[in-house]
């Protein structure tokens, strides 16, 4: 490790130094006001757990401080909408663009719950249970994908095939909305699988043939059980009564816009907004950690009908983030040639090309491989192409924000083979080539943990994990 340092002058030293004035340790951020868990007051993170969202405190923190009026705010990561709804609970426009079905549905489910009259609610699945077991032979709502077969006991799989159908004959948009997203909650609970890091982790009372140790995941809910108690926490979290957290969903919000909710690909997406039209981008894209979420949300794109054909395609389309993503710069090729953008997809290549830390990185990494010392081939492909898309991103960020507007980025700084690769330094780097000044580069207190058999390897340093706040010129 030693000699390959000595063979590459160390350009991201260099761009450390070029920043170091504005990195500064957040001590009044710590990774709760950061991460998803403060939202658990709300109801729709309570109900549906997303594991991979940033804080709504977070977002009205830099919305307020950095801006003296509502505007216009984009989430071009939007995940389940967290900025979005916190953008709107304080009177912006929201916009989001998201990719994967599983956040396009919750923030559907959570736009429709502001329409949504508890009382009416209640009355109309008074007889659920009745209508639902009235039918019979229900068609099969469920194109399985190999990592599903198999995920729910055979007549689990029956319940929500009745489910589904029951669900596909109510007539008002919003409560069909509603329950279809209470069973959608509660598919891990029904299943012999559980959420765990990168895949789904098998219970051994699966039909699956399963080697290793035998996991117990624990009781394994009915789909009347479930459903029950998830209903009842729904409707207790929504009714009138219950002031907060009714207000939190802007159930009661007059002044209220709708948000606007832009399902595709950002990469695809983001040229075609006009320049300047936001005065907030708040974000926060996958981290460049192989995280996989057409795997850890495999049962949820199943029962929101995705089949084989469809997951793969999402998984390709995702920023590149796992070991599986194949380049796409051919495709930002013709897509940027079919708009007339030839020039702008040279310039944006080229300042990637030029990025002296991302060289270093890359000639790192692919020595690192030729050794045999990175866990996975493809893992040299997967972080250039990480930051290839960001560029194209972060462009296109640019371009869109008014000047003197602002975008608030959430990333974590990853290590490969020992090698830690300064995200919040490479991209900040892009950002002032495309029309940004870099205002801070807020440091959590505590950076990432380190798993032990790193620490064993490479000693105790911390990971940056942090909140970058660019000003667009
Ligand atoms: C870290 S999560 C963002 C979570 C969000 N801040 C929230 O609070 O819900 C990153 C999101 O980016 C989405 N994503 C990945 N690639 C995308 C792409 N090319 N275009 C749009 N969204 C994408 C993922 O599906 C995921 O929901």
């Amino acid at each position: 490790m030693h000699e390959l340092v000595d063979i590459f002058p160390s350009e991201r030293q260099k761009l450390y130094n070029r920043f170091s004035d504005k990195l500064e340790t957040a001590f009044n951020f710590n990774r709760q006001f950061v991460s998803f868990q403060t939202n658990k007051e709300e109801p729709i993170y309570r109900w549906f757990k997303y594991k991979e969202g940033f804080s709504s405190g977070l977002v009205r923190y830099f919305l307020n401080k950095f801006s003296d009026k509502p505007g216009k705010v984009l989430d071009p990561f939007a995940g389940v909408g967290t900025t979005l709804f916190a953008g709107q609970t304080l009177g912006w426009e929201s916009y989001g663009i998201e990719l994967l079905p599983v956040g396009i549905f919750v923030m559907e489910t959570r736009e429709a719950l502001r329409k949504i009259n508890p009382e009416k609610l209640k009355k109309s699945i008074g007889n659920l249970w009745q209508d639902i077991n009235k039918i019979e032979n229900p068609p099969t709502h469920f194109n399985h994908i190999s990592i599903t077969r198999d995920a729910f006991p055979d007549d689990t799989e029956i319940a929500l095939n009745q489910f589904l159908t029951y669900c596909s004959s109510i007539k008002n948009k919003e409560t069909q909305t509603l329950l279809r997203f209470t069973a959608f909650s509660i598919l891990e609970e029904l299943s012999y699988t559980r959420k765990d890091g990168q895949y789904l982790r098998w219970d051994y009372r699966s039909k699956r043939d399963l080697a290793g140790k035998p996991f117990n995941k624990g009781k394994i809910y009915s789909f009347e059980q479930a459903m029950k108690q998830k209903l009842s926490q729904m409707l207790a979290d929504i009714s009138p009564q219950n002031d907060s957290l009714f207000d939190s969903v802007g159930c009661n919000g007059q002044d209220q816009h709708n948000i606007n909710i832009i399902e595709g690909s950002c990469l695809e997406e983001l040229p075609k907004i006009e320049d300047g039209f936001f005065n907030f981008i708040v974000t926060s894209p996958p981290y460049c950690n192989r995280y996989d979420y057409t795997r850890t949300y495999a049962l949820e794109l199943v029962y929101l009908g995705c089949d084989n054909d469809r997951v793969r395609s999402l998984r390709q389309e995702l920023l590149s983030c796992t070991v599986e993503n194949k380049e796409k710069l051919e495709y930002l090729n013709q897509l940027y040639t079919s708009m007339g953008r030839r020039a702008t997809f040279d310039k944006i290549l080229s300042t990637y090309n030029s990025s002296s830390a991302m060289k270093e990185v890359n000639s790192i990494l692919d020595e690192l491989n030729k050794l045999d010392k990175l866990n996975n081939n493809n893992i040299p492909r997967m972080v250039k192409n990480y930051f290839l898309e960001l560029c194209f991103a972060i462009f296109e960020m640019a371009r869109v924000t008014k000047s003197g507007g602002y975008c608030v980025m959430v990333n974590d700084n990853v290590r490969y083979g020992g090698e830690e690769i300064p995200v919040d330094l490479i991209l900040s780097e892009f950002a002032e080539n495309f029309g940004f000044n870099i205002q801070k580069i807020f440091v959590l207190p505590r950076g990432k943990g380190n798993s032990s058999q790193q620490m064993g390897n490479y000693g105790r340093t911390e990971i940056r994990k942090c909140v970058y706040l660019w000003q667009k010129r």
